[in-house]
């Protein structure tokens, strides 16, 4: 059917044309490779711990495959073919990460999805951090709780206080323990590479809600297989295993997999296995992607995982340190390092893996690395607030001294030649002026 003169074609073509025109048209990058045809140095995936290049999770991956019983497809949903690989994985991780249950979602997108659209009940309320995750926003979009969703600014003990003591004042429901409330957040956050302050978040409910009708539910998407012991995340770093109601681990970043589990207690799980449409209509993960994830969990287990975290978070550091002094001469709106990184007195933040170079010119910055050989993508507006532009730098255990060097040593260059390159218009402008005033 031909489709390209009709209304609804005139309608998307628009659309499309207003991105352009904004510059927010979104496209599928490149095939990654430098001009000079070699591979690009990747600041850009999730693959924290460089496992999708490890020869010894490839090995393991094809030894496991090889001698298991199902590796191709699944069949159907987990409610209605056997699910026996799945329900020996969760068995293997609620053990892991010292949960009652766990649940199996075919990535973190459907976990959330299929989270928030249906636990939160009728009366209850859901608040989120204002950089919560789009999949986050779907869920409470399609649950009975969507009428009472509240944001609270990024990281803000006192925005999210303000935020549950209007709850309690509003609403009886809260105020008597009858209905409950949602806290979202996510353990690292993936464009700014902030932590959430989950013991401080636990203290507030556990004060604010005396009836304990206030619940904890941690993402932990870019925290997974980094931190905390053998990269159980940050809420096994820190101890908060029985104040969060649900934790979201993903497999498809560090982990170099795909899938995503949600640890709950078994009463919740029953409930998503009744309710959860993300979870009920759809194919559930292939055996070869459960063959996949649980090799990955082999190299959190045996320790490789912890070692690489290690070897990735004192990089983290080694590259902050190197660029932050090299910053001084450069005006922050051309390229500086965010406020929770720039201040080398202030209070120590855990390194992260990502660390976004604020500028107003994120797509020139981005081409200029991209034409020194290293891939670092620029994030604008919707992704991130309007002013808050960036290159996002991922770096991972695979990259080199040199490489965060070399980066740090690009950013800086541009960083000169724009300024050198204004100068010059400025002066130009200038001599035109003069010009033009000698000719009258
Ligand atoms: C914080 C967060 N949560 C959830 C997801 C979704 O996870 P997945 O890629 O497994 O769908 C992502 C990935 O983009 C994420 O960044």
């Amino acid at each position: 059917m031909n489709q390209s003169n009709s209304s609804l074609a005139a309608k998307i073509r628009a659309a499309l044309a207003s991105r352009d025109e904004r510059w927010i048209r979104r496209r599928l990058p490149d095939p990654i490779t430098s001009s000079s045809g070699s591979p690009l140095i990747d600041f850009n995936s999730n693959d924290y711990l460089s496992l999708s290049t490890s020869p010894v999770l490839r090995n393991q991956f094809l030894r496991k495959l090889s001698a298991a019983p199902d590796v191709l497809g699944s069949g159907g949903s987990r409610l209605l073919v056997n699910g026996r690989a799945h329900s020996a994985f969760e068995a293997r991780l609620s053990g892991f990460f010292g949960s009652e249950a766990a649940l199996l979602f075919n990535s973190g997108f459907d976990a959330n999805v299929g989270f928030f659209s249906c636990i939160p009940q009728s009366g209850d309320a859901i608040v989120y951090d204002e950089y919560i995750h789009a999949s986050v926003h779907d869920g409470i979009r399609a649950s009975r709780a969507r009428d009472a969703q509240y944001s609270f600014s990024h990281n803000s003990m006192a925005s999210l206080r303000q935020v549950l003591a209007k709850l309690l004042d509003e609403r009886r429901g809260v105020r008597s323990g009858e209905d409950s409330v949602f806290v979202a957040v996510e353990s690292l956050y993936s464009m700014d590479g902030t932590f959430a302050p989950l013991s401080e978040i636990t203290d507030m409910l556990e004060k604010t809600f005396p009836h304990r009708n206030g619940y904890l539910v941690v993402d932990e998407a870019h925290a997974t297989g980094i931190y905390g012991p053998q990269g159980r995340g940050r809420v096994a770093q820190l101890g908060l295993e029985s104040k969060v109601l649900a934790r979201l681990h993903t497999f498809g970043k560090a982990l170099a997999a795909t899938g995503a589990v949600v640890l709950t207690s078994t009463l919740i799980r029953d409930y998503l296995l009744n309710y959860a449409r993300s979870l009920i209509y759809t194919t559930s993960l292939s055996y070869s992607n459960i063959v996949a994830a649980d090799c990955s969990f082999d190299l959190l287990t045996d320790g490789t995982a912890e070692e690489l975290a290690n070897d990735l978070l004192s990089l983290s550091s080694h590259f902050i340190s190197y660029l932050r002094p090299r910053l001084t001469h450069i005006p922050p709106g051309l390229l500086s390092l965010p406020v929770h990184l720039s201040n080398a007195d202030g209070v120590a933040v855990p390194p992260s893996p990502i660390i976004p170079l604020m500028t107003s010119h994120p797509r020139p910055l981005s081409a200029y690395l991209l034409a020194l050989g290293m891939n670092a993508r620029p994030i604008t507006w919707p992704t991130v607030p309007k002013g808050k532009d960036r290159v996002r730098v991922c770096l991972h255990a695979g990259n080199t001294i040199a490489d965060v060097e070399k980066l740090a040593q690009g950013a800086i260059r541009w960083a000169e030649e724009t300024m050198a390159a204004a100068r010059k218009r400025e002066e130009r402008e200038v001599e035109g002026r003069g010009f033009e005033q000698s000719k009258l």
